[in-house]
């Protein structure tokens, strides 16, 4: 049953591009609203639409700049809560802060958790976004989170690349331990080998592999992670493919952060096709292997679901 007063999407200004897709796929204009920032730094959001007992949904990466976007997404939940809308949602397709979800020494914050508390207190009554460092994100939240994976969007782009190329030796390559049950998913579906790198992470910048787990000898190989922050990860992983004697190399990422020397490392690799997702901006980050792909109607059809309380599940295969 769709909500009484209708859906109404709103961006800030992290991903207008990805906003603008979902707003065509959706085939309704976006809400007007104005969110700028004063002179000294301070955000300032006024929504121009009249937003009482609306279904608000707000469309906003946390990517970087990290800190600006977050206050954004804050701020439009809190205006819109006062302005009585009916339901907000923040829609998040890339959710920052969300490596440190654990206290893996003492005396630091669990900053995924604390980001979560600021986004429910700012007013928001659910989440929707898209693969989460971890799964157990979603509980930090005190609200319902929907949870959608950008997987069914780059299988396609494999299926398309399957007709360009010969992927009969494929071999899925976890750049570390923790990717690797998703890495099990991926060469179920793509009916392809598992291999794992066994990486050591020395500091935010730098990783160092230590050996490889798995046949990666004379294999199409396709790394796959859930971002590219510094490009550390995925370039050491490229490497080892190539040491242990991969035929060719793919990158498979949702979350294209690329910050630090990602692009310069990247333009250097190993690596045939570097497939991503739009879920954060990449503009004047190119690089010449760069593929992008669009997660707009996944989110747009998630959306419309939630608006009409239908069942999101489906999408989540
Ligand atoms: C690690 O647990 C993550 O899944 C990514 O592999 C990592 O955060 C990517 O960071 P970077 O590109 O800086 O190595």
């Amino acid at each position: 049953m769709a909500r009484s007063k209708g859906l109404k999407l709103f961006t800030g200004n992290s991903n207008p591009v990805l906003a603008q897709a979902v707003s065509r796929a959706l085939e309704m204009p976006m809400g007007n609203c104005r969110i700028e920032k004063f002179p000294d730094g301070e955000i300032d959001v006024k929504i121009y639409d009249d937003v009482r007992g609306v279904d608000a949904f707000f469309i906003q990466s946390t990517c970087p700049p990290v800190n600006d976007n977050i206050m954004e997404l804050l701020l439009f939940g809190d205006a819109c809560r006062r302005a009585s809308a009916e339901r907000v949602t923040a829609v998040i397709p890339y959710y920052g802060y969300a490596r440190k979800d654990r206290k893996d020494e003492g005396r630091v914050p669990i900053s995924a958790k604390m980001v979560a508390n600021c986004i429910t207190a700012a007013g928001y009554d659910r989440v929707l976004t898209m693969d989460l460092h971890s799964a157990q994100i979603q509980g930090f939240f005190d609200c319902p989170v929907d949870h959608l994976y950008a997987a069914p969007v780059l299988f396609d782009y494999f299926r398309d690349l399957k007709t360009r190329a010969d992927l009969r030796n494929l071999t899925i390559v976890a750049p570390d331990v923790g990717r690797s049950k998703v890495a099990r998913g991926y060469a179920k579906r793509l009916n392809a080998g598992l291999a794992i790198v066994d990486k050591r992470r020395v500091s935010g910048e730098e990783t160092e592999v230590l050996d490889m787990i798995g046949k990666v000898d004379g294999q199409v190989c396709v790394i796959i992670d859930d971002m590219i922050a510094t490009g550390g990860s995925i370039v050491d992983s490229a490497n080892a493919c190539k040491k242990f004697g991969a035929q060719d190399i793919y990158v498979a990422c949702t979350h294209p952060v690329l910050c630090g020397p990602a692009v310069e490392r990247l333009r250097g690799a190993p690596i045939k096709e570097c497939v991503v997702c739009d879920t954060i901006p990449t503009l004047g980050k190119d690089f010449p292997q760069l593929k992008l792909v669009s997660v707009a109607n996944l989110l747009a059809e998630a959306i419309r679901r939630i608006h009409f309380s239908e069942s999101v599940s489906l999408l989540f295969k």
